[in-house]
Parts: C-alpha cells; sequence; structure tokens
C-alpha cells in the first residue's frame, strides 16, 4: 500500500485562529511548517520599503524578490503590512511569483502543514487533509484587539472590526485564488473555542482525514 505524506492544509480568514491551529498541528504530527501569510507580508513590505504602489501588478510583482531576511523583520507582523499583504496578494503576476515555493513546500518528503487562504484549493488541492477555520468577526476582532493592546498598539475595537470586515471583502471577492472553503476540508469555527478546545478538535478532524481517527 503506498501511503501519500500527510499534506496538512489549513486556510481560513485573518485572526481566525488558523496559524495558531497550523503551527500546533506540526508540532503534533512532527511535520514542518509554512505560514503562507509572511510571504505576502514580505512583499508587502517590500513594497513599502521601495515606495512603490502596493495596487499597482508591476511593483507588487518587483517586491516578490524580496531578500530572505526581510522574513525575519518583526514588522512583518503588524496591521499596516496586514493590510499592504491583503493588497498586494490580489494580483495574479504576485500569486504566481509565490506558488512554485509553497508547492515544493507542501510536497517535499514527509509531508509539511502550510497555512494560508488557497492552500487547499491552488496550492495543494491534493492534500489529505484540509481544514477551514474560521470565526466570526467579533470574535476575531476582540482577539486582535487584545493581541493589539499586548503589543501597546493603541486602536479601538470598531476600527480593527472594520479592517477585518475590509480585508475579507477582499480575500473573498479577488479574482485569483479568492478565499473559500476547499472541496473536502472540514470546517472548523472556533468563535466560543479557547485555544486549546480548537487546536485539539483540529487534532481530532486532521486524524480522521488521514484515516488514524
Ligand atoms: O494570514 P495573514 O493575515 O498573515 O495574511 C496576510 C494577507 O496575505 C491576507 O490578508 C491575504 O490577503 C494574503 N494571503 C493570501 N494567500 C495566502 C496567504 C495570505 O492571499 N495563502
Amino acid at each position: 500500500m503506498i501511503i501519500a505524506p500527510p499534506i496538512i492544509a489549513v486556510d481560513g480568514p485573518t485572526a481566525s485562529g488558523k496559524g495558531t491551529i497550523a503551527k500546533a498541528l506540526a508540532a503534533h504530527f512532527g511535520l514542518p511548517h509554512l505560514d503562507t501569510g509572511l510571504l505576502y507580508r514580505a512583499v508587502g513590505r517590500q513594497v513599502f520599503l521601495d515606495g512603490g504602489d502596493p495596487d499597482q501588478s508591476a511593483a507588487a510583482l518587483a517586491a516578490t524578490s524580496f531578500p530572505e531576511s526581510l522574513l525575519h523583520d518583526p514588522e512583518l507582523r503588524s496591521e499596516a503590512t496586514g493590510g499592504l499583504a491583503s493588497r498586494v496578494s490580489v494580483h495574479p503576476h504576485v500569486r504566481a511569483a509565490l506558488l512554485e515555493r509553497q508547492r515544493s513546500f507542501a510536497d517535499q518528503l514527509g509531508g509539511a502543514v502550510l497555512d494560508g487562504r488557497d492552500i487547499g484549493t491552488v496550492i495543494a488541492p491534493h492534500a489529505p487533509a484540509k481544514l477551514f477555520v474560521t470565526a466570526s468577526v467579533p470574535a476575531r476582532a476582540h482577539r486582535r484587539w487584545l493581541e493589539m493592546q499586548r503589543r501597546g498598539e493603541t486602536v479601538t475595537l470598531e476600527e480593527i472590526e472594520a479592517d477585518l470586515a475590509a480585508r475579507d471583502e477582499r480575500d473573498r471577492n479577488r479574482a485569483a485564488a479568492p478565499l473559500r472553503q476547499a472541496e473536502g476540508a472540514a470546517l472548523l469555527d472556533t468563535s466560543h473555542l479557547p485555544p486549546d478546545a480548537a487546536i485539539a478538535a483540529a487534532i481530532d478532524l486532521v486524524r480522521q482525514q488521514l484515516g488514524q481517527g
């Protein structure tokens, strides 16, 4: 019997808990993990550093050759960079330029965990385990607000809700690889789940999909 490598695709909107879940799945199953949002964030940050316009395809495409060191820049985690990432990610050329890197990570021997928006639909539709992690806008906004309070950033809950709604709208309605639940993906709503319960639920779902349930 040939056993397919355990590729685990985790998709979902901003602040749904998908990053925390993907990291925990990687640790649990002993797999390498790629946060693909970081690649788009690096492109967004690079456009900014270049003084380019993130809404222009050519400027955004040029920024895909960002230096590897940029991936360690703490500024990538900021709200401002998240907003830039969501703007550069609408350009099909940008998505194409980042595709190979993500695909070869997914297809490495032994398997991998990737989280993003289009892992189960575009990057690794062949993944044997797929999750679509979601949560209500108020739940996600509240989490983001707590996170930002901890970092000392002062933003109101209303501002965060508006920003999340705008990003959701862009991610779901773009022509290239819009955010949607992949075929065969299990839905996990984390609105009312503390992190450890969400992680336990994710592990159960993945075990079932991998036939280990
Ligand atoms: O997940 P994260 O918030 O870090 O992603 C930042 C932005 O990058 C998202 O709002 C989305 O527009 C884009 N993205 C994407 N495809 C991915 C990962 C992220 O379009 N696979």
